[in-house]
């Protein structure tokens, strides 16, 4: 649906050049959930203000549903652009709601050039706050709305004139997270009810493991590693997405306790520390039972966490294994043949 090739931005201001986005290609499919993510500056708004056609590029080729938007032959007129830009909504981490408008008024002024009638538009208007469950709400001014409620009155006007496609940049960034949780929830619901492609930009891969089922990963202009959520959840290649996903999985700071504690200082002869991962349906399966019946191990549960994601679940967990050395080493044999990756953390030592 959305396919950019070799995309540069490169602005040049009085004494230097900024590279913002260097030679970024990526595809991005119709009802996808496409999480960005990077530090700040990495040159993800830049990238999707590209997408909506807000900043030219300086290189590349963008297509939207097979048409050609843009590269070094095809300019599109301005009418021509502001089609294009209709079919593309857009919500902010700072909502830029107007503060003199009312929560419908704002919906409302997003349809100034659809055509339709005052009735339609106001048919609408409520239509669309009620997709956003804030039809009580139609009255009030911004000042009036918590931050939760802002966003949504954004993404009612965002949605005002049917786009097919809905950026998001940052936009839980300002929201405590009981209120992002909800927000992820509502964009899901519109990815689902609408068949709405949706590029969400964010800092925390926390947001995309709870939405997202495809994520690239940007550093300095570059897109560095691109892939489903799943893949780039259970095998990251890059040193930074291993360390966004640390951030986003809870499992280090885990293990920073566990090897605080003593049996793990010392740990006894017979007892391995070991890692687990596993993704689908092993986890279905009751994976450490029968360990113990079948090779005398003893299996000792630290800590586990499974996630979902994009509906298959995926399950790590911190275990010590006990028992025979040559039953141990079995028993982690088995275990890795249940589809599961196995890291040894630890091996005991004689006292
Ligand atoms: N209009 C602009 N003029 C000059 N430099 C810009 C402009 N927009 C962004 N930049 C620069 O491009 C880089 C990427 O910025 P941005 O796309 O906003 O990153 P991110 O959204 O990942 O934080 C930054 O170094 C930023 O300062
Ligand atoms: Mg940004």
């Amino acid at each position: 649906m959305i396919d950019l090739s070799h995309i540069d931005v490169t602005f040049h201001q009085k004494k230097r050049t900024i590279e913002a986005v260097k030679d970024v290609s990526l595809q991005i499919n119709k009802g996808d959930i496409y999480g960005i993510v990077g530090y700040s500056g990495a040159g993800k708004s830049t990238l999707v203000r590209v997408v909506n056609l807000l900043q030219e590029p300086s290189r590349g080729t963008i297509t939207i549903d097979k048409q050609v938007i843009y590269d070094n032959k095809v300019k599109l007129s301005g009418s021509q652009l502001r089609q294009q830009r209709r079919d593309i909504g857009m919500i902010f981490q700072h909502f830029n709601l107007m503060s003199q408008m009312t929560a419908e008024q704002n919906v409302a002024f997003a349809l100034k050039h659809s055509g339709l009638s005052k009735a339609e538009k106001k048919e609408k208007v409520a239509r669309l706050l009620d997709l956003v469950g804030l039809s009580d709400r139609a009255q009030n001014y911004p000042s009036q709305l918590s931050g939760g409620q802002k966003q949504r009155v954004a993404i009612a006007r965002a949605l005002a004139n049917d786009p097919k496609i809905l950026i998001s940049d940052e936009s839980t960034s300002a929201l405590d997270p009981k209120t992002t949780k909800q927000i992820l929830a509502l964009l899901k619901e519109l990815n689902e009810k609408l068949g709405l492609t949706i590029v969400l930009i964010t800092h925390e891969m926390q947001i995309v493991k709870d939405i997202a089922n495809r994520v690239a990963v940007m550093q300095n202009g570059h897109l560095i590693e691109e892939g489903s959520v799943l893949d780039i959840f259970t095998n990251p290649k890059e040193e930074l997405t291993q360390d966004f996903i640390k951030t986003a999985t809870g499992i280090d700071e885990a293990l920073a306790k566990i090897k605080q504690q003593s049996i793990i200082k010392d740990l006894s002869a017979n007892s391995r520390l070991v890692l687990l991962k596993y993704a689908g349906n092993s986890t279905d399966e009751p994976l450490l039972n029968g360990i113990y019946k079948r090779f005398n191990v003893e299996t000792n549960i630290l800590y586990g966490n499974i996630e979902i994601l994009d509906n298959v679940p995926v399950g790590e967990m911190i275990v010590v294994l006990s028992g025979e050395k040559d039953k141990v080493e079995a028993a982690c044999a088995a275990i890795e043949e249940m589809d599961v990756q196995i890291t040894v953390l630890k091996e005991g030592q004689k006292a």
